[in-house]
């Protein structure tokens, strides 16, 4: 490919000006012309080879380098060690972890792990729940722990493990979600509070906290018929879990 160096580039421009004046001809400037936006074209092609490289060396700076799969049992540790992390060493949080993994009352269950070159740096789990005292039967889970590592909150990382989760309950057929949380934080998903909608959290939820008791609906008309008290897997079925 005709390649334009620099000092080619300030032949151009003078010749530009002596053909102006006349002193050159016009198939020699359109030569020349054509060389040059042929250098520009390989410029761009190195750019962008260039900007690949760059990506591929600084995936801190995005969050597409983030990779979500289901926890398998070997993933266990890392798990674990995502939720004591982001809970601050709260040694309940490790007891729920294992306990709902175990617990046959807790199936089906959801649990997803977000890593990042090979690092866990969130973890989102759902369980199952039933809705005591609901004219019809309504498939429902729960989110709960949601966690992700100091250095990676506030990033997006929880929000993807949200929609990951609640995208993998939706195809399988789950139609409501609940969620004891920040009033400030799951909104933004599509969370609304469940009391006014006549779904009663398993615990009392003081009135002061009471829109940290979230609903999502995944099915249109699902709240239709569908009112009473939840009841949660027996390993989360415990005072200490349901103090916001
Ligand atoms: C809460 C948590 C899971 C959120 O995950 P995240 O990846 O940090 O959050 P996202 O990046 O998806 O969302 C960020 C936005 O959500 C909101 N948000 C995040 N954490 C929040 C919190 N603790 N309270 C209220 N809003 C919050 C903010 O609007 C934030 O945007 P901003 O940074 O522009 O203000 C994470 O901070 C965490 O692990 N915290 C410690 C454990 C915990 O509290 N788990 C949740 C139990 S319900």
């Amino acid at each position: 490919m005709a390649r334009f160096t620099t000092e080619e580039a300030l032949a151009f421009i003078s010749a530009m000006s002596l053909t102006l004046k006349g002193k050159v001809g016009f198939k020699w400037m359109v030569e020349k012309l054509s060389a040059l936006s042929e250098y520009i074209e390989s410029l761009a092609a190195e750019n962008d080879v260039l900007r690949g490289r760059l990506a591929e060396c600084a995936p801190h700076e995005e969050t597409t380098s983030v990779c979500i799969e289901s926890a398998s049992a070997e993933d266990l540790s890392d798990v674990l060690e995502v939720e004591n992390r982001a809970f601050a060493g709260d040694p309940d949080i490790e007891i729920l972890v294992r306990d709902l993994l175990g617990d046959p009352t807790a199936q089906p269950l959801v649990s997803l792990l977000a890593r990042e070159a090979g690092r866990p740096i969130g973890h989102i789990m759902f369980t199952a729940v039933h809705i005591n005292g609901s004219e019809r039967e309504v498939r429902a889970s729960i989110l709960a722990p949601l966690a992700v590592v100091p250095e990676r909150q506030r990033q997006g990382i929880g929000g993807r493990l949200i929609e990951r989760g609640l995208g993998m309950l939706d195809a399988s057929g789950v139609e409501l979600v609940f969620v004891l949380g920040h009033p400030a934080y799951y909104p933004q998903f599509g969370f609304e509070p469940a009391g006014a909608l006549g779904l009663a959290a398993p615990f009392p939820i003081p009135d002061d906290h009471a829109d940290a008791w979230m609903v999502r609906t995944l099915r249109h008309g699902v709240l239709d018929g569908a009112h009473g008290t939840v009841v949660c897997a027996e390993s989360m079925n415990k005072a200490q879990y349901w103090r916001e």
